[in-house]
């Protein structure tokens, strides 16, 4: 009973000391978070949540989530600093609060990290399909679209997370030159899309600015209004957690990582706001619920050169993100079943190529068929609801260590504590709250399955338990 609630004082050892070159600055790491971060949710959420939620005003909806994930990424930051190993939520609560909570996180982090893969192969497939009909290619609109959107099989968005697999399989990593290159060609998609649409701004498009109101729950569940557009457009901000998987690589970790997660975010919420009120004002928001609204949108102004541009670079940007979420959920995996909590079959490496490769097939198998058969939207609220709820147990972590473990160094402290890390924890439940009810029943059997799949075999098999025998 006792290892439900003991801690670890560290984060995750098996990160610890690997051996990695210490190569990356606190400029290198804000890189990394931001080619994590910008993809799917600005390039097309942010079309959905303007005609189905938000309206014009889905721009308040990027500032509220924008908000909650700042008060959210400072505490994230004094646990990546104070813990430092493979940082993840899972290592974290493993610190903070045991083991039960610790392996419910590791399950919502699966949640997470693999419909998150998905749902970003959806958003790639948008802007693919896009691209080949400017070149005259159109494929059957049943192998373009998920059943429930009246298509078949949304086959582009399966086939780049098999392709995506291979890549794995072999080994390819993302580098951080890679990297840089990448976050370079999503920056200056960007600029592009506001180059070419800011003249043509039109006050009239932001009127009515709030067509949905703040919030509505429909009897049968339903959301609409700006504060359930901020629990979708959330997701465009997922990604700056994925700068504590580098803790290893980073020169000086504990300065180098908060500066990392805070200046990546900070850059993308500012860019998010703009490019969502330029979008908004350049065409009706009812325009926009596309599988691509910034070509769409640039279309629509007769930018066809600066259209095909941004398809390309979104085509080859969304790429590397997939690859960062889809390598970060073989990682957590990895970390879990080394624990013990998940089978062994999680730990096998291949000696030739030296990956994980089971996991890594059976990962790709999965997502694929998610990205194939699930709509965009819904695959983003799911990993919306599995983020919050791990994002809201790293700002009572906080808490909880500053009581339990006062001593322990902390390079980086949450400002106002305990206010920030309660506003955090306050801010991402409520946006949980203006998730649709059919989120919250999916994600309750999420977390159901998890709690009988620990009881049945993870506290059997903890390598924390066989510690105390
Ligand atoms: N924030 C990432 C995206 O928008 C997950 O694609």
């Amino acid at each position: 009973m006792q290892q439900l609630f003991r801690t670890r004082t560290h984060g995750h050892d098996d990160y610890r000391d690997s051996g990695l070159k210490r190569c990356l600055s606190a400029f290198d790491l804000t890189l990394m978070g931001i080619g994590a971060i910008i993809g799917t949710g600005i390039f097309v959420l942010t079309g959905i949540a303007a005609a189905t939620q938000s309206g014009p005003a889905v721009v308040l909806s990027f500032v509220i989530a924008g908000f909650a994930c700042a008060f959210a990424a400072l505490s994230y930051a004094e646990l990546a600093g104070s813990l430092g190993g493979c940082g993840s939520a899972y290592g974290y609560s493993y610190a903070a609060f045991g083991e039960l909570i610790a392996w419910l996180i590791g399950w919502n982090l699966l949640l997470e990290y693999g419909m998150a893969v998905a749902a970003v192969a959806n958003g790639w497939s948008g802007y693919f399909l896009n691209g080949l009909s400017s070149i005259g290619v159109e494929l059957p609109a049943a192998l373009i679209a998920a059943p429930s959107k009246g298509g078949l099989v949304n086959l582009p968005a399966l086939l780049v997370i098999l392709a995506l697999m291979g890549m794995l399989i072999v080994g390819v990593k993302e580098s951080a030159r890679l990297n840089a290159l990448m976050v370079g060609i999503k920056l200056t998609v960007i600029a592009i899309f506001l180059f070419a649409a800011i003249g043509n701004v039109n006050l009239a498009n932001w009127s009515p600015f709030m067509p949905f109101g703040w919030f509505t729950r429909g009897a049968d569940g339903h959301t609409v209004g700006v504060l359930a557009g901020a629990a979708l457009v959330f997701f465009a901000f997922i990604g700056f957690d994925a700068v504590t998987t580098a803790a290893e690589e980073a020169k000086d970790p504990q300065r180098d990582l908060p500066i990392g997660i805070l200046s990546s975010l900070a850059i993308c919420t500012v860019v998010y706001i703009v490019v969502a009120g330029v979008l908004t004002g350049v065409v009706s928001y009812t325009e926009l619920n596309v599988p691509s609204p910034v070509a769409h949108a640039l279309q629509l102004l007769g930018h066809r050169w600066a259209s095909g541009a941004v398809a390309v670079g979104v085509i080859a940007g969304l790429l590397t993100v997939m690859l960062v979420l889809y390598y970060g959920l073989t990682r957590i995996l990895l970390a879990m079943a080394r624990d013990g909590l998940l089978p062994a079959f999680f730990t096998i490496i291949h000696p030739t190529t030296q990956t994980p490769v089971p996991t890594i097939v059976f990962v790709g198998v999965v997502c694929a068929l998610f990205a194939g058969f699930v709509p965009l939207g819904e695959l983003a609220e799911l990993v919306n609801i599995g983020t919050l709820f791990a994002f809201v147990m790293v700002c009572i972590g906080v808490i909880v260590l500053r009581v339990n473990q006062p001593n322990l160094p902390r390079p980086f402290r949450t400002p106002w504590h305990p206010v920030i890390p309660i506003l955090g924890a306050a801010s991402c439940a409520a946006l949980m709250g203006f998730l649709p009810a059919i989120t919250w029943w999916r994600f309750s059997i999420w977390l159901g399955i998890g709690v009988v799949y620990y009881f049945a075999y993870s506290y059997h098999h903890s390598k924390l338990a066989a510690d105390f025998r």
